[in-house]
């Protein structure tokens, strides 16, 4: 492989400010993609892009708010021309409470932010994605494989982010646009405290920025549709 495989191209990565979005946002600026940094505080997007290897644009949009999604697919349609790359990355938690107990307000905020506003990216910018092909690779949980008591909110974002994505994959599969979702377990972020678990075990960011990595250098003809991410040793 070349040491810049993305040379060119333009990434989008939503939550891109801290976690694994700005891990996701290093590793593709490493592999010479012009990353777009997308997250609702600006001063956290700015200080990733500081970061980063190679020059990058800061685009903060909501997305809860497709007029703000709609916003940035604009902006990087006038300044780019062109998208290959949409890191639906953004994401909340929520671990705290049996359903039952859930202010429906907090489900709101996660469906809205875990599941909703996937589909608002899909659909903001799946039109520039498909003038030359591309990928598309949501970050989704093993959350959405397994139960998770107190975070049944969570889990059922990301077992219908999981769902929306095979069903996605399909319908883009033969516009040339490869559809991805990785799952990962815990990873040492604040999105969560992970409160009894071996923090120096757990999957760190950088891990799931090099599966990213992977799935998005992948030969034409073939994709891994999903990744299940686990750390070498129990945490
Ligand atoms: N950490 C884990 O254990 C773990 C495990 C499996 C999967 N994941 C998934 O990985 C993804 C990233 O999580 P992380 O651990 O890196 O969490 P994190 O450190 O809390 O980062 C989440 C990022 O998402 C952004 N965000 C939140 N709401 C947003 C919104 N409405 N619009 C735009 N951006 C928004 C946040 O920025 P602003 O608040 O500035 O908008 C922040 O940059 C999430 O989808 C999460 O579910 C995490």
């Amino acid at each position: 492989m070349t040491s810049n495989p993305l040379a060119g191209q333009t990434a989008l990565i939503t939550g891109a400010g801290r976690g694994i979005g700005a891990a996701i946002a290093a590793s593709l600026s490493a592999l010479g993609a012009t990353v777009v940094l997308t997250g609702r505080t600006r001063a956290h997007l700015e200080q990733t892009a500081r970061a980063l290897p190679a020059p990058s644009e800061v685009m903060p949009c909501d997305v809860q708010d497709l007029a703000s999604v709609e916003q940035v697919a604009a902006r990087i349609r006038q300044t780019f021309g062109r998208l290959d790359i949409l890191i639906n990355n953004a994401g909340i938690g929520g671990f705290s409470s049996p359903l039952h107990k859930l202010p429906p307000e907090q489900w709101d905020a996660i469906l809205n932010t875990n599941l909703r506003g996937v589909f608002y990216c899909i659909r903001a910018f799946t039109p520039l994605l498909l003038e030359r092909g591309g990928h598309i690779v949501n970050i989704s949980s093993l959350a959405g494989k397994n139960a998770l008591p107190n975070g049944a909110a969570y889990s059922a974002s990301k077992w219908g982010l999981n769902g929306l994505t095979y069903s996605v994959a399909e319908e883009l599969r033969a516009s040339n646009i490869r559809v991805s979702v990785v799952c990962p377990g815990s990873v040492n972020t604040e999105l969560s405290p992970h409160a009894g678990k071996d923090h120096s075990k757990m999957l760190q960011p950088a891990d799931v920025a090099h599966v990213v990595a992977m799935l998005v250098t992948q030969a034409p003809r073939s994709f891994a549709s999903e990744v299940l991410l686990r750390p070498s040793q129990k945490p």
